[in-house]
């Protein structure tokens, strides 16, 4: 990120531990170039001292409606009409469902009644808080209104949960807010994901699958759309939902998910291969329950149909992106497989050495094209999709233009 964000953003502060992380987002988009100016909740101030903001972001930090050094500093109303985007992280329970009810009972509510700019929230508490009806509730309605809601991320949290309801990492925060200033790289181009595992039946209750969970490709669906594009994401059985924003075609078998990609990829500018396809699949699975008997048994598998070879060898065929996981050697062989998949990236992931790939929330990739190739961090899948998505849009403008 570049110090590009000639922007000024207000932050605002709420009662979290998270609390804690708005420094460090604070240095990241200062260094990005954006003016950044404080205001905390008056519960803010007993997670983190203002001094801290102060010293990161050059400016007093914020906090009362009526304070008598206001000669010294802009009003809530012009602070509210400086802002170019009102960031709230992380965002409580407590102020989440007050902004939905329209409460100024604070500097920080007022500001965000008082702006015309766009306001985004960070949630962060307590998994249970998060999950709560009342809690959902106020989110959608929020959301329904024009509310950005980013987060929350899923994992560890400060009271020993485990769950959804930690604030987004300073990391991803920034992409975002950085993302938000700049117009969509792929406005209105047609791009066409395949996500999460398959599952090959050996009878009506059994089948051959893997450990995918579909976060990454969900996640660059999410940032494809973002990005302004038009996202069809085929998916094999997962337990998490697709964005509002994309389109979902829900599949089981390698077949079905061949069927359900070819049939749209002739339409799709863009073709991301983002599913890990099963490679073998029972010949003939039994038409009832098998028994068993004692006796050792053996199961006839035959190869899947390898779907993005088959997208890559059609006449007109999409801007395609594949995946590839390896244990060793991971740039040599993502390098032969790009080929041998006649494919226009490769997003590589070396597996087993560090917490990166299937399951977990994490990911580093190392991205390949046939004449350049770029690595990207370990970080959340989110930020890590974000990033992937910017640098596909810019190869694939640049093969565009050719
Ligand atoms: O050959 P391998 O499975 O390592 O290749 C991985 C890439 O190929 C991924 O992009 C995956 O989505 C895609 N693939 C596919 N159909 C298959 C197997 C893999 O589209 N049957």
């Amino acid at each position: 990120m570049g110090a590009t964000l000639k922007k000024n953003i207000l932050l605002g502060v709420t009662g979290g531990i998270a609390a804690y992380k708005s420094a460090e987002l604070i240095r990241l988009l200062v260094r990005a170039g954006a003016e950044v100016r404080v205001v905390m909740t008056p519960s803010a101030r007993e997670f983190v001292q203002p001094m801290t903001y102060q010293a990161l972001s050059g400016h007093r930090v914020y906090t009362e409606i009526f304070d008598a050094d206001a000669d010294s500093a802009m009003d809530h109303i012009e602070l509210a009409r400086w802002a170019d985007l009102v960031v709230i992280a992380p965002a409580s329970a407590n102020f989440i469902a007050k902004l939905r009810d329209g409460y100024a009972d604070n500097l920080l509510l007022t500001l965000c009644l008082a702006s015309k700019s766009t306001v985004a929230i960070a949630p962060a508490m307590n998994q249970q808080m998060y999950a709560n009806d009342a809690t959902q509730e106020n989110i959608r309605a929020l959301g329904a209104r024009g509310v950005k809601v980013w987060g929350p991320a899923e994992g560890d949290q400060a009271c020993g949960d485990v769950g959804l309801g930690r604030m987004l990492e300073p990391e991803g925060l920034s992409e975002l807010i950085c993302q938000f200033f700049s117009p969509g790289k792929l406005l209105g181009k047609q791009v066409l994901i395949s996500a999460g595992p398959t599952r090959e039946a050996i009878d009506p209750v059994r089948y051959i699958s893997n450990r995918s969970s579909g976060k990454m490709g969900y996640a660059l669906a999410q940032a494809a759309s973002e990005a302004g594009a038009d996202v069809t994401l085929v998916s094999g059985p997962v337990e998490i939902s697709p964005p509002q924003s994309v389109r979902r075609v829900s599949v089981t078998s390698a077949i079905e998910m061949r069927d359900a990609v070819i049939e749209r990829a002739p339409g799709a500018d863009i073709f991301i291969a983002c599913a890990a396809v099963s490679d073998y699949r029972v010949e003939k699975p039994a038409a009832h329950k098998i028994k068993k008997d004692g006796a050792s048994m053996q199961l006839e598998l035959v190869p899947t149909p390898d779907i993005v070879s088959e997208v890559t060898q059609l006449g007109n065929k999409p801007f395609t992106l594949g995946f590839a996981a390896e244990t060793e050697d991971v740039e040599q062989h993502a390098r032969e497989k790009l080929t041998r998949k006649n494919l226009d990236m490769i997003a590589a992931n070396q597996v087993g050495v560090r917490p990166s790939g299937f399951e977990s929330d994490t990911n580093e990739i190392l991205v390949i094209w046939p004449d350049g190739q770029q690595l990207l961090a370990l970080g959340e899948k989110r930020v890590i999709a974000i990033q992937l998505i910017d640098l596909l849009a810019d190869r694939y403008l640049a093969n565009e233009r050719k």
